[in-house]
């Protein structure tokens, strides 16, 4: 069965593009990384895919219209054959067109459990808030920053004397285990017979006056 051909998009240090790309140097992945891209030339995880032989891009966003860069990002992930786009500290609002674009394609990792903390800061407010669970999740891209549907999550325990940091550190680790399992459970749906049998349900009996008989 070939591979899903994934792009990840970074802006920084990359923790969560090295996990997915090890994870899928396991001969059972069922996706690949063609390509690791970035707005930012200088970071570090772009060195890291490079020395793993991963095709990189990096153009900075600096002076260009949000839309032109997105369009810039987008033709080179056409141009290496991605299907999926998947975010991964990436720390650009994209454009409506190139979120359209990638419907249902393009997969997103926020470090708290949504829909609690969207946006920034989420360690800090999960302990002001004296929460006792924080963690991570997976959700597909929408127009609306960090609110797509839900793919997966991940709870880490909060411990009495964590700092922000602290815990961000143990909600990576998290990260790292949620984001590779739940990218390769998402590209298979394509080829999971329960998942296609349940499609065809639901768009079956969309129909007016459709109705569900058990045929023998
Ligand atoms: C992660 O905490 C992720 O949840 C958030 O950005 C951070 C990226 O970290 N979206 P890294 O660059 O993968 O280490």
């Amino acid at each position: 069965m070939a591979k899903a051909r994934v792009a990840v998009l970074i802006s920084g240090g990359g923790t969560n593009m090295a996990a997915l790309l090890y994870a899928a140097k396991r001969p059972d992945s069922p996706y690949e990384v063609v390509l690791v891209a970035s707005n930012n030339p200088d970071a570090e995880g772009l060195k890291l895919a490079q020395a793993e032989g991963v095709a990189t891009f990096a153009q900075s966003h600096v002076g260009l219209k949000r839309v032109d860069h997105d369009e810039i990002m987008h033709n080179h992930i056409t141009k290496a054959g991605a299907a999926y786009v998947v975010l991964a500290g990436y720390m650009r609002i994209l454009s409506e067109s190139f979120v359209e674009k990638w419907d249902g394609r393009m997969l997103n990792i926020h470090p708290s459990l949504l829909p609690k903390y969207t946006g920034l800061h989420t360690h800090q407010r999960a302990i002001d808030a004296g929460d006792s669970v924080a963690g991570c999740s997976v959700h597909l891209v929408t127009a609306d920053l960090d609110e797509g549907p839900l793919l997966g999550q991940m709870e880490v325990a909060v411990l009495p004397n964590d700092t922000a940091d602290s815990l961000a550190e143990r909600v990576k680790i998290a990260e790292h285990q949620l984001y590779p399992r739940t990218l390769a459970d998402y590209v298979s749906r394509a080829t999971d017979p329960d998942y296609l049998t349940s499609k065809v349900r639901e768009i079956a009996l969309a129909q007016p006056e459709a109705d569900e008989v058990v045929s023998h």
